[in-house]
């Protein structure tokens, strides 16, 4: 595989990246007034506008030449058909595959996974009916009527993010709580109104290993169990998601109750899966068959699409550009519609945990900028606190800026007052304000001199600052699915560019491990002598002050 930077597209941008610093994107408006026409993309629930990025048609050629030379679309099929392209854990990618129609079969080494998955979407569907329409009973014969959630990760962003975002799809049939924190403090908090009799527990984790999560479902069952007094009443009460069931039932979850996982889909790309119980428990299965459906939908666009007119594959093309090429460290999510106030945090998993890395696939290291770190806040709060910093910092921050056009609340006047800061905003970002325009803004205002003086720096915005605008039509199970799938698309075309593997996480294990060793230490009289000074003392005051 030729290192991507002896690519004859790499070595293009590299020098259009240094004509590009020194344009300004209102020439670039000005001399092209079909800018929008060209770098826009409209599907049939979502637009994305990108023509407010440092680019013109040389450099989207340019960077769809990379897309090529990288081989994007051979990648593409690999992964769509089952390839082990998880070369690290010598795995294949699927979570398409959960999202595919019950008469597309897709056959990996010799099994029909399309099967496999409808069989486990009928055990979630008849699970997610008995529970909401009253039929499974806690042990005492009363009606479920709380879902707690216990996973972290993957096993946790996604289904919390799809609840908050999809709210006011639920019928209210249960009530679902998400516990992730070890710290005691979330878990104690959610269960303390909750009645034990009338609660059920997923216990949502790949591994089945993960110490966050096996310590709160131990919490939990002991919290069941303290009320029933009967070890038995965990049947009643608790459901297991996992691709681990040995651990799952020597953990005390009945067979029958274990909803299968498979090595195949990563745990930040698993809310398709049996993950999603939650969300199919908050809004039925209907909806939940409908947010897989825009996912389909969407994968159906990035599978068929060109690369040109391909919305996934344009948005990794431009955060390669705009980080790689550009220089920029740092993306940031400005979801504007409330309900998805957890997007940024969702993204934040799904894209630096796949594709934080600095060795590619083959293990050499790499000397260019991949991803950058991503972050975010609802965009409306955001302006009153860190937009200061997008506008007028010395460092360039590239933000997708997502809105709907319907409201699902709408009351008089609040959605045209989100969406009209949701415009301004950009514009804003991309036009900027120079010292002339400012200084002739204050004077018409009858400012002195001395005033307009002292002023008028402060005022300047330089503008230029790239970002990507991605209107739904509304927000709702098909379009969030369409949403959610164009993003883990994005984030596989940037590693193919990048030629990193997006979907191991070695990165996160050293952590764990120090962790573990550092547990045994704060319960025993130990420390250990191999510490660095810095931890050692912080263990040594830790103990002493909790003494
Ligand atoms: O530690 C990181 C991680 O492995 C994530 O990749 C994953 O989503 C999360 O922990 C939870 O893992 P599990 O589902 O195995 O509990």
């Amino acid at each position: 595989m030729l290192a991507r930077q002896t690519l004859a597209s790499w070595k293009k941008l590299n020098q259009l990246a240094q004509d590009k610093k020194s344009q300004h994107m209102n020439t670039l408006f000005a001399e092209d007034s079909k800018r929008f026409d060209k770098f826009s993309i409209e599907l049939p629930r979502l637009l994305l506008d990108y023509s407010k990025n440092l680019i013109d048609d040389e450099t989207m050629a340019t960077l769809l030449k990379l897309a090529e030379e990288t081989e994007v679309t051979a990648w593409r099929e690999k992964m769509f058909s089952g390839e082990k392209i998880n070369k690290t854990e010598h795995r294949a990618v699927l979570h398409t595959a959960l999202r595919r129609h019950s008469d597309e079969p897709l056959v990996v080494d010799g099994e029909n996974v399309t099967d496999h998955v409808q069989q486990q979407l009928a055990k979630m569907e008849a699970f997610v009916n008995k529970v909401r329409q009253g039929h499974w009973l806690g042990y005492s014969g009363k009606r479920i009527t709380d879902i707690v959630n216990i996973g972290v990760g993957g096993s946790n962003l996604g289904p919390q993010m799809v609840t908050e975002a999809l709210k006011h799809y639920s019928d209210n049939s249960v009530n679902v709580h998400y516990v992730s924190n070890v710290d005691g403090a979330q878990i104690v908090e959610i269960l303390r109104p909750l009645d034990p009799e009338k609660v059920l527990f997923i216990v949502s984790s790949k591994t089945f290993t993960t110490t966050e999560t096996m310590t709160n479902a131990r919490t939990a069952i002991n919290w069941l169990t303290s009320s029933s007094f009967d070890e038995k009443s965990v049947a009643k009460h608790f459901v297991a998601v996992t691709a681990n069931k040995e651990n799952a039932m020597s953990f005390g979850i009945q067979a029958d109750n274990i909803f299968d996982m498979w090595d195949w889909v990563g745990g930040r790309f698993s809310l398709w899966s049996a993950i999603g119980l939650p969300i199919a428990l908050d809004l039925g299965f209907d909806q939940f068959r409908a947010l897989l459906d825009g996912a389909h939908e969407m994968d159906q666009h990035f599978l068929s699409a060109p690369l040109a007119e391909n919305m996934p594959v344009i948005m990794a093309l431009l955060s390669v550009w705009n980080t790689t090429f550009l220089g920029a460290r740092s993306q940031a999510i400005l979801p504007y519609d409330q309900t998805l106030h957890m997007l940024s945090a969702y993204l934040q998993q799904a894209e630096m945990e796949s594709n934080g890395k600095s060795v590619t696939w083959d293990g050499d290291e790499v000397d260019y900028a991949t991803v950058p770190s991503i972050w975010g806040e609802l965009g409306i709060n955001g302006q009153h606190a860190f937009y200061q910093y997008l506008h007028q910092s010395n460092n360039v921050v590239p933000a997708d800026f997502i809105g709907s056009v319907a409201s699902v609340t709408p009351v008089k006047g609040h959605h045209e007052t989100l969406m009209s800061n949701f415009f301004a905003q950009t514009q804003a970002l991309m036009t900027g304000v120079d010292e002339e325009q400012v200084r002739a803004d204050l004077k018409a205002k009858g400012r002195t001199d001395a005033y307009i003086d002292t002023v008028a720096p402060h005022k300047v915005h330089k503008g230029n600052r790239p970002t990507n605008t991605l209107l739904l039509k509304r927000i709702d199970p098909t379009t969030l699915g369409s949403l959610i799938a164009l993003y883990e698309h994005k984030i596989f075309v940037q590693g193919i560019v990048l030629q990193i593997c997006s979907f191991d996480q070695w990165g996160v294990e050293l952590g764990k491990g120090l962790a573990a060793k550092i547990q045994h230490e704060l319960e025993s009289n130990t420390i250990d002598p191999g510490h660095d000074c810095s931890t050692e003392n912080l263990l040594r005051f830790y103990k002493k002050a909790s003494q």
